[in-house]
């Protein structure tokens, strides 16, 4: 694989598991760290990669509804239903491949809810010459050898790794190897070709654990807790009225006698959204990254603007919490509208509805949008960067 060429890496994301070790009533991947599932954590920095094309969620169908509420906010994510063990559940995941004429493949668990994108960048840059790529990390205390619980003798431990995922592979040789040893339960998918293929590796991350016990659920919260800043911002915006059919708003058009005047589309409300993301990362305002006297940015949609912030964002390393919009105006009236334009929002910053709510209001006939001279919104947003 040359940097060059674009090849298709195809992602799949193992969660057809039940969780018994760590209990509770539902899977673990289902389970929520700081809001967002484990699942939906897992997937996101495959999903983000610009190397890999596809990413497929293998889930058991006894989760179906589970994965909808807690990844439904994803797209372009793909799900197949998974096997009696983890080995199972990969074959068919990567049989569901099959056709698409996959070279590449990332195998990655879905309990495992923070992959630094430098692990996926180092498996994707192996993989250009090697054909299996796992990542591992050393074993940094002593080792040793126990007969129920009591320790026989001391091992060197510069002679053993641990394993974690994603694990890359060239498709042939995973696929292979899974008809080939059909049946025998191992528990990483390297496992499967260390009798066959040399098998490269690459550094993992000690953030790049496992949830298997429910000790390792704190572990997570403490992760985010230690790791993560929150952050307020605040935005302002108004458009007044002018001659035209309507308004936009949350890039949901709703009828009225009247359109917004601006350069763009004059979307109020993901104006001032894309000011206060702006604000929650010190990064000016809306002005200074889309200049009014740029022609660049006429007529356009703000979703290119809130996008473009929700990227600054994501550069940083950080995730939304939680957007609450107000919008203020006599006329048109906007509460049919607000479901939609919540779905909007929720598709627009890939997360959960309940992470957004849009709050509509006159002002009792007072001032300029009492006198129905225009719209405006104001807009608070929380986000999560790493510290
Ligand atoms: N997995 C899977 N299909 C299975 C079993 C496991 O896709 N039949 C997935 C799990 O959902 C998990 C990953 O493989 O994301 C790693 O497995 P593990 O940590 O063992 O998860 P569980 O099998 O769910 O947990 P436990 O072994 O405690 O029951
Ligand atoms: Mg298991």
């Amino acid at each position: 694989m040359t940097s060059e060429k674009q090849v298709n890496v195809f992602a799949l994301v193992m969660a057809a598991g039940s969780g018994t070790r760590v209990g509770g009533e539902i899977p673990k991947q289902y389970r929520l760290v700081a809001g967002e599932s484990i699942l939906s954590r897992a997937i996101k920095p495959l999903l983000e990669h610009p190397k890999i094309s596809a990413v497929t969620v293998v889930i058991s169908e006894l989760d179906e509804s589970l994965f909808r509420q807690h990844c439904g906010h994803l797209k372009n994510i793909s799900f197949i239903f998974g096997g009696k063990d983890r080995q199972e559940s990969v074959r068919l995941g990567l049989d569901s491949f099959s056709r698409l004429n996959p070279e590449f493949v990332l195998i990655h668990d879905g309990a495992r809810p923070f992959l630094p994108k430098n692990v996926i960048d180092d498996i994707l840059f192996g993989l250009e010459t090697e054909d299996c790529v796992i990542p591992v990390l050393r074993i940094n205390d002593s080792l040793k050898e126990a007969v129920a619980d009591r320790i026989t003798r001391s091992i060197d431990r510069n002679q053993y790794l641990r394993t974690q995922t994603p694990q890359g592979f060239r498709y042939s040789k995973i696929m292979e190897a899974h008809l080939a040893k059909r049946g025998l339960s191992l528990s990483d998918d390297a496992a499967l070709l260390e009798e066959s293929q040399s098998l490269a590796t690459v550094n993992g991350s000690e953030d790049l654990f496992k949830i298997t016990y429910e000790n390792d659920l704190k572990k997570a919260a403490r992760f985010i807790a230690s790791n993560f800043e929150y952050r307020a911002g605040h935005g302002f915006d108004v458009h007044k009225f002018g001659l035209g059919k309507g308004v936009i708003l949350c890039g949901v058009h709703l009828p009225h006698e009247l359109s917004l005047i601006g350069h763009s589309d004059a979307d109020v409300a993901l104006h001032a959204i894309t000011d206060a993301l702006l604000g929650a990362l010190a990064e000016g305002d809306i002005g200074e990254h889309f200049p009014p006297t740029e022609s660049e940015w006429k007529d356009v949609s703000s979703r290119v603007f809130l996008q473009k912030a929700i990227g600054l964002m994501e550069e940083k390393g950080g995730e939304i919490v939680n957007v609450d919009l107000t919008i203020i105006c006599e006329l048109p009236k906007v509460g049919a509208f607000k479901p939609r334009m919540r779905q909007n929002l929720a598709d627009i910053f890939q997360t959960p509805m309940k992470n957004i709510n849009i709050k509509a209001t006159t002002t009792e006939g007072l001032g300029a949008m009492g006198r129905k001279e225009g719209i405006s919104s104001h807009a608070s947003v929380m986000v999560r960067l790493p510290v």
